[in-house]
């Protein structure tokens, strides 16, 4: 079964309530939106793979270490994934970054796809598929899905907040796949909206209500 990590940064959590607040501003949201997924990336990033590389200091020759290779594909589940992509290109500028375009239909809260393109090389890629609100779990799941079965295989999602129902589903359709959340709320009301949550995250992202 893949994990579940819940960050307890005091950054993290402070800025992630001020994402909750109703009276954020659209600009503020998309910057802590940004902050955040740079301060979750630090983290989820740890286990990239290092390799030892001879360099000269203005001293002498030495060995250090350096990333393997350029090897990862950031995957924002639209609209509102694209709120981390900047934070996690700060930290990886050159990762390749690809685009899942999935919606939830209002009245069944099923995920509907609409756009899918990702890396030519997906299958060698470590990927971090990024939505900041796992509800359902229906749209992960379903981005995950369209990965996999382009080639994706080493799969990290990360999200800002989830629903203990989001979190289950996920796990139960892909086990292989780490899961990162900032927070972990309570529960999803009767529209599968996560409760206290922060609203909808593209609508914030984007001022479009
Ligand atoms: C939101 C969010 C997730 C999804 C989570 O997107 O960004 O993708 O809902 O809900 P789930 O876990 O129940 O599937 P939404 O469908 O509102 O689309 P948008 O980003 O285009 O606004
Ligand atoms: N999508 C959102 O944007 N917010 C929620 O609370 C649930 C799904």
């Amino acid at each position: 079964m893949g994990k579940v990590y819940v960050f307890d940064h005091p950054l993290i959590q402070h800025k992630v309530s001020l994402m909750r607040m109703k009276t954020t501003t659209v600009k503020e949201f998309r910057e802590l939106a940004t902050e955040v997924a740079m301060l979750m990336g630090f983290e989820a990033t740890r286990d990239l793979p290092l390799e030892e590389v001879e360099i000269e200091t203005p001293i002498c020759k030495t060995k250090t270490k350096m990333l393997k290779g350029e090897d990862v594909a950031i995957v924002p589940i639209l609209r509102a994934g694209l709120g981390f992509v900047d934070g996690m290109l700060s930290l990886i500028p050159n990762a390749k970054v690809g685009h899942v375009g999935l919606y939830r239909d209002p009245e069944t809260h099923q995920p509907v796809e609409y756009y899918c393109k990702l890396p030519t090389d997906i299958e060698h890629r470590k990927i971090f598929v990024v939505d900041p609100m796992l509800a359902t779990g229906g749209s992960a799941s379903a981005a995950i899905d369209f990965i996999k079965k382009r080639g994706g295989k080493d799969i990290t999602f990360m999200c800002l907040i989830a629903a203990p129902e989001g979190i289950e589903a996920l796990q139960k359709a892909h086990p292989d796949v780490d899961i990162y959340i900032a927070a972990k709320d309570d529960h999803l009301n009767e529209d599968a909206y996560i409760v206290p949550g922060l609203g909808d995250a593209g609508d914030r992202l984007y001022g479009t209500k």
